[in-house]
């Protein structure tokens, strides 16, 4: 990058998930740029952009959601082609940052791959990262660049809030996602539950207590992703079973592998909440209502343009204020 740039915003949307960058194009009236991305023969990726963005505020959107390695790959590209073409700067834009949760060495000969997402997008071109959950927010230190980690809380709270729950309390699927569980019960001034869970697979995991006073109560279950579906599906089921009464499941990104669809229609929730982080990818569970972050990453990249605090997003979001 010059470490310059001017006044025009370019939003270059890769290929993994088109509905979110028109939607964030629509909200904040920017055209799309014209770019070109096909595959040659043998696979591989073939992008052109069809517009001079010489000195531009970039913006590339891709979240890293599956095919997780194209859409990797992809974005690289895309950054190595801005940064020929003389971009001004350049964000990475990442609704959904995937390899999150290979983040540290647990055990060994694995690799961070977390870290290895970082020097990739850094060597490739990127000046700034913009991302929503991060899996683990530790991640930022791989960086020596700004990352810009933002919340789908806010959005998820608004229609939490439009269901009217009398008298929820707030429930993590497992101890780590305590602080996430905890903010939404500050916000919503409920109570908080844990379900204990301990991993024994990538896709097996064994439930073992409720800590909290779940009988009787509706429960909103809140976590930063569905992968299988196996932990949120598990933990609905105890919650049941310790009583409680209506069940609504708030999540920032649905991944949806696997058997998750099959999983979150068996279990006993009564409202799937997601965000449109990832896109949807064939059938969708029933129950499903899903938010929009297009309003919250149109507004978080106007005022990374402007220079302008994104804290004013961390915690409520009025998307007619927006
Ligand atoms: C775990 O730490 C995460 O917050 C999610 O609970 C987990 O990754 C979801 O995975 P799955 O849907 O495969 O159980």
């Amino acid at each position: 990058m010059s470490g310059f740039y001017n006044d025009s915003i370019r939003l270059i949307a890769g290929t993994a998930h088109p509905d979110l960058a028109r939607s964030i194009s629509e909200h904040m009236d920017v055209p799309l740029c014209d770019a070109s991305i096909g595959r040659f023969p043998d696979g591989e990726i073939d992008i052109k952009i069809n517009e001079d963005i010489r000195g531009s505020d970039c913006f590339v959107l891709q979240p890293l959601c599956p095919p997780v390695n194209e859409n990797w790959i992809e974005l690289l590209l895309l950054l190595d082609c801005l940064r020929r073409a003389s971009a001004g700067r350049t964000t990475a834009v990442m609704p959904y940052y995937g390899y999150a949760r290979k983040d540290r060495k647990d055990e060994g000969r694995v690799p961070i791959s977390a870290k290895v997402v970082a020097n990739t997008l850094i060597q490739g071109g990127a000046d700034r990262v913009l991302t929503i959950d991060m899996h683990a927010a530790q991640i930022q230190g791989f960086y020596d660049i700004p990352v810009d980690h933002l919340y789908a809380k806010p959005v998820l709270l608004n229609a939490i809030r439009k269901m009217k729950v009398e008298n929820p309390v707030i429930v993590t699927p497992d101890v780590g996602g305590i602080k996430m569980a905890r903010s939404y019960a500050k916000a919503l001034g409920a109570d908080l539950a844990i379900v204990d869970k301990r991993r024994i697979s990538g896709s097996e995991i064994k439930l073992e207590h409720v800590i909290g006073e779940v009988d009787g109560r509706n429960v909103i279950l809140v976590d930063d992703m569905i992968s299988t579906g196996g932990s949120i599906s598990e933990a609905a089921t105890i919650l049941k079973k310790r009583g409680a009464k209506k069940i609504v499941i708030a999540v920032s990104h649905a991944v949806l592998c696997g058997s998750a669809v099959e999983r979150l229609d068996a279990c006993p929730a009564d409202i799937v909440l997601i965000t449109d982080t990832i896109p949807s990818r064939g059938v969708a569970p029933k129950r499903l209502e899903i938010v929009s972050v297009a309003p919250l990453l149109g507004t978080a990249i106007q005022n990374l343009h402007a220079s302008k605090s994104l804290s004013v997003l961390f915690d409520t979001f009025d998307e007619d204020d927006a």
